[in-house]
């Protein structure tokens, strides 16, 4: 029995600040969703409605909704210690146990980690690590971030600074000049008349170029996501981030490999830097899929050559937050953890996902399709107005927006990003859901095609 009240929710929600929402759109009721339970790959609605929930929360509930595991390790951790953090000289088993695991998790030496609530902290705590580390070398002046257009890497000033400035507009970023941004690696639109090989070799050459006018003796990292998530779902060229880490490590510039999105079994791995893309950065920053997002965690994982510069005697670790390390995140991705491994979720996610990938692919044959891409169960659909010329649809005619409403309303969540549509479910997709995704978006599609025109 449906036992919630959609007025009397969405009359208090009017008190209620959405994320990157159109405020005075949602002023119409019937333009929100309330969410009032989840289980397994599904969610309902204040109304009852129970729909695939194809983005995953937002890209982060990797074992599926519901999970009593991990329940039962939150309510037994706060029975036991509520709270501390790992603070001054204060730590707890879990947090420790916790950065263990993900120590050895992760590659080559990326051994230390430390915990923040989100990934806009753990990709600040990057740039504040890496400028302190400057700092003690006595290099003051190597602070510059290169970055990406196109890139997500948070909302934080400093993340919002190395996202893609089109997040940015109408809003202030952190200082001017701290951050220069790339190419994006846009095959669709930026690789005209290029071989995949010429792209990557424009794309390096745009990173030598920034570093010769920059100066590498001024820049301290490289900030990159393996696939570019809430950009529309960029695949860089094949040998890309092996060509980047190259570079950036021949001008003794750090590699920071932003996995919010990618780790915990999305691409079929745990982490995808070294076992998808063969490059080991030094420093990998991550949260979402890290609790499965049953608790807000973030982990900044650094290199030992790094700690053992900001770890000196007489240096001081001037960075926390209250909820660092908190006990019932850490048993969360502690018991998050332990079902990625026990039901080989990434393993899995290797063949159910490339049946995912396949499926959407197929969609590719609707006349207003231009590009389906991605990997595994981060994939993007992007909508043109022409196939031929890729002309894209005017903003205001919104055809994200209009799928994903189509979706929904045939049972399925999707994300929409201007002209693309983003799905990335749980890493728990069987054939049969797979196939009903299909069947939904292929329908949707078709409906918006035919309400355009085409
Ligand atoms: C690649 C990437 N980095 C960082 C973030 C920021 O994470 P959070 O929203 O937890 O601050 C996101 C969020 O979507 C992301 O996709």
């Amino acid at each position: 029995m449906n036992t919630f009240n959609t007025d009397e929710i969405l009359t208090r929600d009017a008190h209620l600040i959405q994320s990157f929402a159109d405020l005075d759109g949602l002023k119409q009721r019937a333009a929100r969703t309330a969410i009032v339970s989840a289980k397994g790959a599904y969610v309902t609605d204040s109304e009852g409605n129970r729909m695939i929930d194809g983005i995953g929360g937002l890209w982060c509930v990797n074992v599926g909704h519901g999970r009593e595991e991990i329940i039962d390790a939150i309510t037994r951790q706060l029975q036991t210690l509520d709270y501390y953090s790992t603070f001054y000289n204060f730590t707890h088993p879990t947090a420790a146990a916790l950065a263990d695991r993900l120590a050895a998790l992760a590659p080559g030496s990326l051994n230390r980690v430390y915990f923040g609530n989100s990934g806009s902290v753990a990709n600040d705590t990057a740039i504040r690590i890496l400028h302190h580390y400057n700092n003690r070398l006595g290099r003051p002046n190597k602070k510059k971030i290169l970055s990406r257009i196109g890139a997500y890497h948070g909302s934080t000033h400093l993340a919002m600074a190395m996202t893609t400035p089109a997040y940015s507009e109408g809003w202030d970023t952190a200082s001017k000049g701290l951050v220069h941004h790339l190419r994006a690696p846009y095959a669709y639109r930026e690789a005209e008349g290029m071989s995949e090989a010429e792209f990557l070799e424009a794309l390096a050459e745009d990173m030598l170029s920034a570093i010769r006018d920059i100066g590498a003796e001024n820049i301290a990292a490289f900030i990159a996501e393996p696939i570019m998530g809430a950009g529309g779902i960029l695949v860089a060229p094949d040998g890309y981030h092996q060509r980047m880490r190259q570079i950036t490590a021949e001008h003794d510039i750090k590699y920071i490999a932003d996995e919010v999105v990618t780790a915990f079994g999305r691409l079929g791995h745990m982490f995808a830097s070294e076992d998808v893309f063969g490059m080991v950065p030094d420093i990998l920053t991550t949260a979402k899929g890290l609790t499965s997002g049953y608790q807000p965690l973030s982990a900044t994982i650094i290199s030992d050559e790094i700690y053992d510069v900001i770890s000196e005697p007489g240096a001081m670790f001037l960075h926390g937050m209250t909820y660092s390390g908190h006990p019932a995140a850490a048993a969360a991705a502690l018991a998050n953890i332990d079902i990625l491994e026990r039901e080989n979720i990434p393993l899995m996610v290797q063949s159910t996902g490339k049946v995912f990938e396949d499926a959407l692919r197929g969609l590719t044959d609707s006349a207003i399709v231009g590009e389906v891409r991605g990997s595994h169960f981060m994939m993007g659909i992007e909508f043109v107005k022409d196939k031929d010329s890729r002309e894209p649809f005017a903003d205001d005619i919104n055809v994200g927006l209009r799928v994903a409403q189509a979706a929904q309303q045939r049972g399925l969540i999707a994300r929409p990003l201007g002209n693309i549509l983003i799905l990335s479910p749980t890493l728990i997709m069987d054939g049969a859901m797979i196939d009903e995704i299909e069947a939904v978006l292929s329908d949707s599609i078709g409906a918006v095609a035919t309400e355009l025109g085409h």
